[in-house]
Parts: C-alpha cells; structure tokens; sequence
C-alpha cells in the first residue's frame, strides 16, 4: 500500500466516524453508514455522483444498486474496471428520502471531496449528472457538455449523464454508452 492510499484510508475512517459527530446536518445524522468513496489512490480517473442512495446507505459503499451496475458496464464500454477508478460522490451521507442535498450540506462535506481530489490528483473527473457537474463548472450544461473534455477551475472534466437517468430511458442510455467510449479515446495515450 502506498502512502497515498494509507492517507486515503486515514481520510475514509475521519468520513465514516463523523456520522457520530453530532454536527447537525440531517444526512450526516440520519444515515446508517457514511458512504466515503472507494478506488486506489494512484487512479488517474475519478468519477463524482451527487449523494448515496438506499443500497450504498446501507453498504458504505459508493455506487452498490441498479445504477452502479450500469456504472460498471459503462466503465468497461471505456476499457476500464471499477478497481481502476476511484469513485466517490458530492456529499458522502443519504439525504433522507433520496431528496436533493441542501446546498449548506453540499457546502458541509466539500471539504472531504476537495482532499480526496487533492491525495489523487487525477488526470481526469467524471462528474455524473447536472448536479455533480454544477459543483465542478456551474455555467455548464450537462445537455451541451456531456461526453467531452472540459476546463474548469483548474481540472480536467469530462462530464457524462447520471446512469440513474439513463435506467428507463433507452435514449439515454444509448447517448452514456457513446459518450462512455467517447471517455475511452480520451484517455488512450
Ligand atoms: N447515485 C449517486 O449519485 N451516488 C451513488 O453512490 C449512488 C447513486
């Protein structure tokens, strides 16, 4: 295990500890498990959800349910494992009722995303969805900017729809599977 890894699990057991915390926040008290991230530490790719759901509440576990699966087929569309990427998401606890974060608990749990980002160092992140991609690039447009590289703030983004989206819409689903082999020929050497 390398020392980045080591820090990265330091970092993962400070997330799931602070369920305990007391802080206030409503996720981060009414979740059955925090839900750090997981991947290695040296992944070049980093791919960013909005906030667990019931599966990965119940698991700890970033992207375990139905939109997870397609998660992996479409990581394998871009000739990767899910052991090659490191995943995690915006906020790290299930707001109750899968309802949208608040933007004070988005602001609440940044910090941890900014020192994962900040131990990986990635070549490119994946924000998955408007949500995840509003934190990255707030002007941008998911409908314009999906399946391409973009600049923002200083990182290399290449946003894709969120697979939840694309579970009953075949359209969509068809547009992840492009823009997924499109994340392929973006990080062939
Ligand atoms: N949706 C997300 O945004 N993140 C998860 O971990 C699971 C579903």
């Amino acid at each position: 295990m390398t020392a980045a890894d080591e820090r990265l699990d330091a970092l993962h057991a400070e997330i799931r500890a602070h369920k305990a915390a007391g802080c206030g926040f409503e996720p981060c008290e009414t979740c059955t498990n925090m839900v750090p991230g997981e991947g290695p530490a040296t992944a070049s790719v980093v791919i960013v959800g909005e906030a667990p759901g019931a599966k990965e509440d119940q698991q700890g576990r970033p992207f375990v349910g139905n939109a997870g699966r397609l998660l992996d087929k479409l990581l394998a569309e871009a000739g990767m494992e899910r052991d090659d990427v490191y995943i995690t998401n915006v906020v790290k606890a299930r707001p109750p009722g899968n309802r949208d974060p608040r933007k004070d608990e988005v602001a609440h749990h940044w910090p941890w995303l900014e020192r994962q980002l900040e131990l990986i160092r990635p070549a490119l992140l994946v924000p998955l969805g408007r949500h995840a991609l509003a934190r990255f690039a707030p002007e941008a447009r998911i409908s314009e900017v999906h399946g391409t590289v973009l600049e923002a703030e200083g990182r290399r983004l290449f946003p894709l729809y969120h697979p939840a989206a694309a579970l009953h819409n075949p359209g969509l689903r068809e547009q992840l599977v492009e823009d997924a082999r499109a994340l392929g020929r973006a990080l062939a050497p």
